[in-house]
């Protein structure tokens, strides 16, 4: 995956900045805005390094705030927009509506839109079946629902109907997030559309419930689609008594798109994935018919992810050891191993730097791997044949001939690596699928 995404947000944010020093506002408010949302995708979809997200956060923060004084500056300034407060829309902005009520409608929509479109997948992640370990139920229940009724809608029709709405819950890391990227580049003749709970309910829209109706009438419009709602329990927790007026519409326009009298929405699913399906609101349950559970991994497939994890590092294990760990990773989840496999990657690195003694080895060279040379330098023990005492500082850079991962590298890091899932949440988590789900 390349850092597109992060670019094309870098040239958004440059524009901004310009429009807003020649003060044409409204478009570096639109620009601003697209940038966020560019960004934001970029954090999610990309693999950046956590001090490379920090950063993008904070930077969005400062391109929020301004976009919300440009807001503010152009609903005050002498030219009036149509932006208005949800709902009803009061009194003191009548003189507006009364300059602008024809337009009213259409920028509107195009503004949601406009905003929507930004927030929707823009390039498939390129993750294949086979990139995700286990999960076969799971796997299996939504190419019945995705891939099938594209390639034969005839087998789709009478009273035979593919799924509506399917909900992936489970335990947190264990590729349910994952698992709708792999939906997403495998169904590429269906359009998908990727929200996050965030995105809609974002600060600076405020009507969120105008942005989910759009939401559904564009999957609409390019029917097949896919709406995939990540961490769905953010937007669509139970109704009660003390929640905000914003969140209750959201809420309620949900249920009504999701299956309401007069929306045709055959030919649009909806994904939703959550770690904690019991805050979900009954009436939303209901809605997804599918509800899947996607466990911790079982031994094989996680012998599985330390594999996908390693990728093509080099290592000294063999197909024993993999089973092996396999074995003693029990109660870890996906992310957990990938965590695991990451913090023995570094291994090697720490044994460089605490290294007291090196020892010449023969490998190819730095300069060029094509040649043979006798002068690399790996660390050892004291004792080792050959040792000579030095540190990594006295090691010039293309001397080094860092240690390749091992066993014992795994199986330190799995020691210091706990898994993040606890016997509350997957007791809750089994309660859940006993009362309304069925397994993955
Ligand atoms: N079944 C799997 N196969 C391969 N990799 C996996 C699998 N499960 C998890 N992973 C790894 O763990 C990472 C995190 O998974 P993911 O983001 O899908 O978790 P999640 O279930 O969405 O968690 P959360 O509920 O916290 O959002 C993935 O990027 C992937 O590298
Ligand atoms: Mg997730």
């Amino acid at each position: 995956m390349s850092g597109n995404t992060l670019q094309k947000a870098i040239e958004l944010v440059t524009k901004a900045t310009e429009e807003d020093k020649k003060k044409n506002y409204e478009e570096a408010l639109k620009l601003y805005q697209h940038a966020v949302e560019y960004f934001l995708h970029a954090i999610k979809y990309e693999a950046q390094s956590d001090r490379a997200k920090e950063s993008i956060r904070g930077k969005c923060i400062q391109y929020l705030d301004r976009a919300e004084k440009l807001k503010t500056y152009l609903g005050k300034g002498s030219k009036p927009k149509p932006v208005k407060a949800g709902g009803g829309g009061s009194g003191n902005n009548k003189k507006e509506s009364d300059d602008s009520s024809d337009e009213e409608k259409d920028p509107d929509k195009k503004k949601f839109e406009g905003a929507l479109s930004e927030s929707i997948l823009m390039e498939t992640p390129n993750i294949q079946w086979d990139d995700v370990a286990g999960l076969d139920g799971a796997k299996e229940a939504l190419k019945e629902a995705v891939i099938l009724p594209v390639k034969f809608p005839h087998l789709f029709t009478g009273k035979r109907k593919p799924w509506r709405g399917i909900l992936l819950y489970g335990p947190p890391g264990t590729g349910k997030t994952y698992l709708a990227k792999a939906v997403a580049t495998e169904a590429n003749n269906s359009n998908f559309f990727s929200v996050s709970s965030a995105s809609l309910v974002s600060k600076w829209l405020g009507e969120s419930e105008k942005l989910v109706k759009t939401l559904f009438s564009m999957a609409r419009d390019k029917k097949p689609s896919i709406i995939f709602i990540d961490e769905v329990d953010a937007l669509c927790g139970s109704r009660s008594e003390n929640e905000s007026e914003s969140a209750r519409r959201i809420k309620t326009e949900f249920l009504v798109q999701m299956q309401g009298v007069g929306n045709d929405s055959d030919g649009v699913l909806v994904l939703g994935a959550t770690n904690i399906p019991w805050v979900l609101d009954s009436a939303i349950r209901r809605r997804f018919e599918k509800r899947i559970y996607i466990p911790l991994p079982e031994a094989t497939a996680r012998v599985g992810m330390f594999k996908l994890s390693l990728g093509a590092t080099p290592h000294s294990l063999t197909e024993e050891d993999f089973k092996d760990l396999g074995q003693r990773s029990d109660s870890y989840s996906g992310a957990d191993i990938n965590i695991v496999v990451r913090d023995a990657l570094m291994q090697p690195v720490r044994k460089v730097q605490t290294a007291t003694h090196f020892r010449k080895v023969r490998g190819p060279s730095r300069t060029d791997p094509d040649v043979i040379v006798d002068d690399l330098l790996t660390p050892c023990s004291p004792g080792a044949p050959g040792a000579i005492e030095m540190n990594w500082t006295q090691v010039e850079g293309d001397k080094l001939l860092e240690p390749v991962v091992s066993m014992t590298d795994m199986l330190m890091s799995l020691s210091t690596q706990k898994p993040t899932v606890n016997d509350d949440d997957l007791k809750k988590l089994e309660d859940f699928t006993d009362d309304f789900g069925q397994e993955g």
